[in-house]
């Protein structure tokens, strides 16, 4: 049990006993904590609902709560607002309850089987910064909810099956036409060994998509090659299938890096072979019509206040495109029992999550029942506040940019004077590590769905809200308890705090339930960075003003160690549950 759903029953009692509904006495963390610790805002709407005046409700509230030894100091405030301050044995007994307890989280009434669809990276086309928001992102949530107790699967969810490979297949043939993959007679089995690199894969992507802009000659033979591929066409699957794993080797090495690991590698074409019993159904439902050639879905709505167009289910050439694929994956998914599905993908895209979901719930394959939503997070900019571009106009990589985090986050070391001494190994190590977390912290402690300024000059800084602040937090606590186990002494019991600091500390710690719950429910990490930030913020003035390991009293020195046993656990998970991960010492 949290802090605040045990306050919330105490207070929720005495609304009771003052004749209105428990529901009200709902605590929350002091907005204004000069005049409390906690407060209830619940007598505003309760006294509405009993029609009476909420001055004296609060007032009865009060007398109820009145002589209750927990609390320190009740006060009223405004019209009806109840400040709570809760005494040092309250609070110490509460940390000392979570830093026992086997989770952090409060306990979950039902947990769901959910997928989380993130990543979204397209094959043959090297992953760029744009791409580090969806994935980490997701990841982060993944971890969340997870953490949370829910039954999760993360799927990277690959672009593998749309007109992009059709390009690819004719700019290959354009480049090499003897090789088998185009001849139709060819009838042994085709080479092992992948005609191309995944340099030069990645390279012939964007030459092939401009050639298929500039030439509606080359866009229909791409879009015959996108059909004959989805249909079967030996060769192209086999020049296809090189196309993929090629790809997912290299994707694998970046998301490895930055520590995002999908459940599952599936794409656009693992439900390929759903696709015609999906669209015959919808067809001969009335659900899908023809309309020029083409079997569409209309999903406008009545009350729509922008143009929501038609879902394209069979393009009039025959294929299927990014939508068939999503639709019959949504209906791939709900047969294996997945009850809620979440998309971190760009906001971009929102359109077409909402014709999908629209059509999904038209076509009978979710039911109200199944949770489809889509995450949309916000565009990575440059400093100039415009999106990020390189000087040839395209996204900075995503492995340059995290080797880019590293060697600044190394020359940051180095002013600093962190790890100088160390084996040189370990020393790249930790740059690596407070690299990374630069960049994620300064990805994730923005709201997804707002756009940033991608500046690793900053976010790689050891002052202010930055990865390499906490990390540095952190690997100091870390060193506190190492210290403090060489000299025999345990950590906690955690009896109740002395100090401001201690105090503050210890009120911070109690938090981690409802903002976990808070990032959850909101798809929000940053709710979690902040609240990192807090813990370390808050950890740093304890430890300044309160001299743990000198500390004389020996109950009040186990307290505090205690204290840093918990604030060093909770960071590393919060830390964790962002993807970012501590270095032993630095
Ligand atoms: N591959 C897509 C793109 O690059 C993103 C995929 C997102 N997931 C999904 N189920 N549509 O835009």
């Amino acid at each position: 049990m949290s802090i605040l759903s045990e306050l919330s029953t105490i207070v929720g009692d005495a609304f009771e006993s003052a004749g209105v509904d428990p529901a009200y006495g709902q605590v929350v963390v002091s907005s204004r904590p000069d005049l409390g610790q906690f407060q209830c805002n619940g007598a505003l709407p309760a006294a509405k609902q009993a029609n009476t005046n909420p001055r004296t409700l609060a007032d009865n509230v009060v007398g109820a709560l009145g002589g209750d030894p927990r609390f320190t100091d009740i006060s009223l405030a405004g019209p009806g607002f109840i400040n709570l301050t809760v005494g040092p044995e309250f609070i110490g007994t509460a940390a000392e309850l979570i830093r026992t307890a086997d989770s952090m989280a409060n306990p979950l009434n039902t947990p769901v089987k959910v997928i989380i669809d993130y990543g979204g990276p397209n094959v043959a086309k090297e992953l760029h910064v744009g791409h580090l928001r969806p994935a980490i992102i997701g990841e982060s949530f993944k971890r969340m909810i997870r953490y949370a107790g829910h039954e999760v699967t993360g799927d990277v969810h690959l672009g593998d099956w749309g007109t992009p490979m059709g390009q690819l297949i004719v700019e290959l043939q354009r480049n090499h036409p003897d090789l088998p993959y185009f001849d139709p007679d060819h009838t042994s089995d085709y080479p092992k060994a992948p005609p191309v690199t995944v340099q030069e894969l990645n390279d012939l992507y964007p030459i092939a998509s401009r050639r298929a802009k500039q030439d509606e000659s080359v866009a229909n033979l791409a879009r015959l090659a996108t059909t004959e591929l989805q249909e079967g066409r030996r060769g192209y699957v086999a020049l296809w299938n090189h196309f993929r794993s090629i790809s997912i080797e290299a994707m694998r090495a970046i998301y490895g890096e930055l520590g995002v690991h999908f459940d599952r590698w599936h794409g656009e074409s693992t439900v390929h072979d759903r696709i015609a019993a999906m669209v015959d159904r919808l067809r001969s439902e009335g659900v899908a019509v023809e309309s020029d050639g083409a079997l569409i879905i209309t999903v406008a709505e009545e009350g729509d206040t922008r143009d929501i167009p038609p879902l394209i289910l069979v393009k009039s050439d025959g294929g299927y495109n990014y939508h068939t694929t999503d639709l019959a994956t949504i209906d791939g998914r709900i047969e294996e029992g997945f009850v809620a599905m979440f998309y971190f993908v760009d906001s971009r895209q929102s359109d077409h999550f909402e014709q999908l979901f629209r059509a999904a719930r038209l076509g009978g394959i979710a039911s109200e029942d199944i949770q489809l939503e889509h995450a949309g997070n916000g565009t990575v900019n440059g400093r100039d506040g415009r999106p990020l571009k390189t000087r040839d106009g395209n996204l900075p990589l995503l492995r340059e940019a995290a080797a880019d985090a590293r060697r600044l986050a190394l020359e940051r070391m180095d002013e600093r004077g962190l790890a100088v001494d160390y084996p040189d190994q370990e020393r790249r190590e930790v740059a690596r590590l407070v690299g990374l977390a630069a960049l994620k912290y300064g990805d994730l402690r923005n709201h997804r769905a707002s756009n940033y300024k991608f500046d690793l000059e900053r976010f790689t800084s050891f002052e202010g809200k930055t990865g390499p602040y906490l990390l540095y937090g952190a690997v100091r606590m870390k060193s506190i308890l190492r210290e403090a186990k060489g000299r025999g002494l345990d950590p906690g019991p955690i009896g109740p705090p002395q100090t401001k600091e201690d105090t503050n500390l210890m009120l911070r710690l109690l938090q981690f339930p409802e903002v976990l719950a808070r990032a959850i429910e909101h798809r929000a990490p940053n709710q979690l960075a902040e609240h990192a930030y807090e813990i370390v913020a808050d950890f740093n003035r304890f430890y300044e003003t309160c001299h743990i390991l000198e500390q004389p009293d020996e109950e009040l020195r186990s307290t505090w160690l205690g204290l840093v046993d918990l604030a060093h656990r909770q960071l590393t998970t919060v830390l964790d549950l962002l993807t970012i991960e501590v270095p032993e010492r630095m």
